[in-house]
Order: C-alpha cells, then sequence, then structure tokens
C-alpha cells in the first residue's frame, strides 16, 4: 500500500540552477462527488471523475536558484499580470509539501498562469490550477531525479495536487480517474488519482460535457468549508457508505455500458451533494432557479427523445451535461433550442472527455 513517506525527495545528487517548464492541466467532472475529508486532505469517500479536454490551467514556472534559503520565494502571475490575492493559496500550498519537495525553497519562482475557461465562470480552476502547479514542480523534481520513472512522476504530481485541492488528484493522468481506497478497484488510494483500471465500453468514447454558465457569481461556499459541513452531519455515514456503493455500481456500468443505469447514479450523486448542502448546518442552496429549469427540460427530453443525456453538478448552479458523442447532433441542438435562455448571457461551454495534464514547454 502507497505510504505518505513513499513521496518523501531524497536524492540530491544533481544541481540545477535555473529553467523553466510549462505545463496544461484540465479541470475534471466527479461522477461519483468527494464531499468531506479528514485530516490531511484525505477523502472521507471515494471518488471517480471524467477528465476534462478544454476546460484547463496553463501554468509556465520559471525557477532559478537563490541565495537566502529561509523562506519561500515566488511571484505569481494571472495572464502575464501579478495577482496578489492568489498567493496566500501557493504559499499554503508550498507549506503542505516542503515536506515532501525540500528543495522549494533554494529556487525564487515566476508562476504564470491562465485558464481556457473564462474567468469566474463558476468553473472550479482550483482543480486544473493545482494539477498544472503540481505537475511543474515535478518536472524540477524530475531534473534534480534524472532516474525518476514517468509512472512515478504522475503518481507523485498528483499526491502533491491532492494536497493543493483534493479534486486536483484526479487532473493529472487518465481520463477516467478514480481517487479513494474502494475495496473493488486494485491500486485505488486515498493518496493519489490512479486511471480506471478496467476496460471501458465504447459508448464512452468521447464522452461529451457540455457546461452550462447558469451563475457565474462568486462561490456562496467555498469548498473548504463545504467539506467541513460534513462533519458532524446528520446523514455523513449514511452517504459515505452510498458513495462506496455507487462506485461499485459505476465500475460496472463503465463496463457494460449500460446507460439507463449510468445516468441513474450519475444523476443521483448530484441531487444528493446538493442534498447534503441543504441539510448540513449551516445550509446551502447552491442550485438556482434556472438549474432546476435546466434539469426538468433535460428530463422532459429524455422522455421524449430516449437519448441518453444526462446532468451533474458541481458545487454550484452550473450544470454539465454529459451524453455520447453519437447523440451530439440532437442534444447541441436540444441545448441551443431549449437550454440557453437559462444561461447567464447566453454562455456555455462544450467540453468532452480528454487524458490528462500535458507537457507544453521543457527547459
Ligand atoms: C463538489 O477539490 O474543490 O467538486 O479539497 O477543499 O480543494 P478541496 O475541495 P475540492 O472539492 C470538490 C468537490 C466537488 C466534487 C468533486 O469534484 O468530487
Amino acid at each position: 500500500m502507497l505510504t505518505e513517506k513513499y513521496f518523501i525527495f531524497n536524492q540530491n545528487t544533481v544541481t540545477i540552477n535555473e529553467g523553466n517548464f510549462q505545463w496544461s492541466a484540465p479541470s475534471n467532472i466527479a461522477l461519483v462527488k468527494y464531499w468531506g475529508k479528514k485530516a490531511n486532505q484525505i477523502p472521507a469517500n471515494p471518488s471517480i471523475s471524467f477528465t476534462l479536454n478544454q476546460c484547463k490551467t496553463i501554468t509556465k514556472l520559471a525557477f532559478s536558484q537563490k541565495e537566502n534559503k529561509a523562506d519561500f520565494s515566488f511571484d505569481l502571475l494571472f495572464e502575464g499580470k501579478p495577482k496578489e490575492d492568489f498567493k496566500p493559496k501557493i504559499q499554503k500550498f508550498f507549506e503542505r509539501i516542503e515536506v515532501y519537495c525540500p528543495y522549494l525553497k533554494n529556487y525564487h519562482f515566476t508562476i504564470d498562469t491562465q485558464n481556457t475557461f473564462p474567468h469566474s465562470s463558476g468553473i472550479a480552476s482550483s482543480a486544473s490550477g493545482m494539477a498544472a502547479l503540481a505537475v511543474n514542480i515535478m518536472s524540477l523534481e524530475k531534473e534534480l531525479n534524472p532516474n525518476m520513472s514517468d509512472n512515478f512522476f504522475n503518481e507523485k504530481a498528483s499526491f502533491l495536487a491532492r494536497l493543493g485541492s483534493g479534486s486536483a488528484c484526479r487532473s493529472i493522468n487518465g481520463n477516467i480517474v478514480v481517487w479513494g481506497n474502494h475495496k473493488a478497484i486494485e491500486g485505488s488510494s486515498d493518496l493519489i488519482g490512479v486511471e480506471f483500471p478496467f476496460k471501458v465500453h465504447s459508448n464512452f468514447n468521447n464522452y461529451q460535457d457540455t457546461i452550462l454558465l447558469v451563475d457565474k457569481g462568486e462561490k456562496q461556499v467555498s469548498s473548504t468549508v463545504g467539506h467541513d459541513l460534513m462533519h458532524n452531519h446528520p446523514y455523513a455515514e449514511q452517504r459515505f457508505s452510498q458513495a462506496h456503493q455507487n462506485l461499485s455500481a459505476i465500475k460496472t456500468v463503465l463496463e457494460n455500458g449500460n446507460l439507463e443505469q449510468f445516468i441513474q447514479i450519475v444523476e443521483s450523486e448530484a441531487l444528493t451533494l446538493h442534498a447534503m448542502m441543504m441539510t448540513s448546518m449551516p445550509y446551502f442552496i447552491l442550485m438556482k432557479p434556472n438549474t432546476l429549469e435546466i434539469i426538468n427540460r433535460i428530463w422532459k427530453f429524455r422522455n421524449d427523445t430516449k437519448i441518453p443525456v444526462c446532468f451533474t453538478l458541481d458545487a454550484g448552479a452550473n450544470v454539465h451535461i454529459l451524453y455520447p458523442e453519437n447523440v451530439s447532433v440532437e442534444t447541441l441542438q436540444f441545448i441551443k433550442d431549449e437550454l440557453v435562455g437559462y444561461c447567464q448571457n447566453g454562455q456555455y461551454i462544450c467540453d468532452e472527455i480528454g487524458f490528462g495534464s500535458q507537457l507544453i514547454i521543457d527547459n
């Protein structure tokens, strides 16, 4: 079994003075949701997600050796301009990962980051953002330890990303990723995301995710506060065991391609996530009236046409519409005709299942 110790850096054979890397890392959409965590970013239940393809963070990391090795030192740019309000999150991330990456204080970093999706669209940028930073740091570590295997690179990148934001560990490698120990999924771990290790039915090839931007406003609850609400939640234990059952069920569905069951699990997970928020103390309703309009329209469309379209939600009002590639023409037409009116400024993003982080510049 993987342990935290496995990820502690202990090679110091090579000296590297400066360099820069650029990586992209995608967002992901959970099918079985992570909601609730223990100390050190350990999830309360296992989760599984589709990796996205278009919604990405692109981050460049430039580094140079510095004299004073007492503190972390970094500049943070967003779309090329200094962004002070992102710095505390990065500072905290560096503090959390220092024990695994003791070389960080030897360098001054310039982190230049941008998203392919509109800023404050309500699309979580923490998953793609932390994943993009983690893979860049691993590129530096690979320079310091050139014998590192690709497998270790991916595992440690996911491990570090998780310490930045839980769902980020599912954005490193693979198109369907499991995070959290589950008895039926060999190799699954609370410490890292692993690629779904079974053959996936062709129904899920190029699965589509059209994200309807219902409300681009600031999040009402940060995910940290949200996860905390699962402590002392009256339904917590039931929910955590349900997630294990749903992961077992979706494992079978991903293998046999049963879209009816897929829809049932995915929509139930989305509504359960929101039910947890509605029944916590304090309680929240993160759906907006338009979220419900969209859900009802999807149900009607599915009922009338038998096209296997379903929705899922994150901790917000936006709706992800999931559907197989072979029904995209009809589904996009339905979205344009019936759903765009419920989106803020008519905005939506067409995405699909993707493959994970990609190296763009390596020097
Ligand atoms: C509702 O990964 O954003 O999207 O670990 O506190 O950074 P932190 O939380 P985060 O939580 C995401 C929760 C979710 C469900 C999911 O992606 O599984």
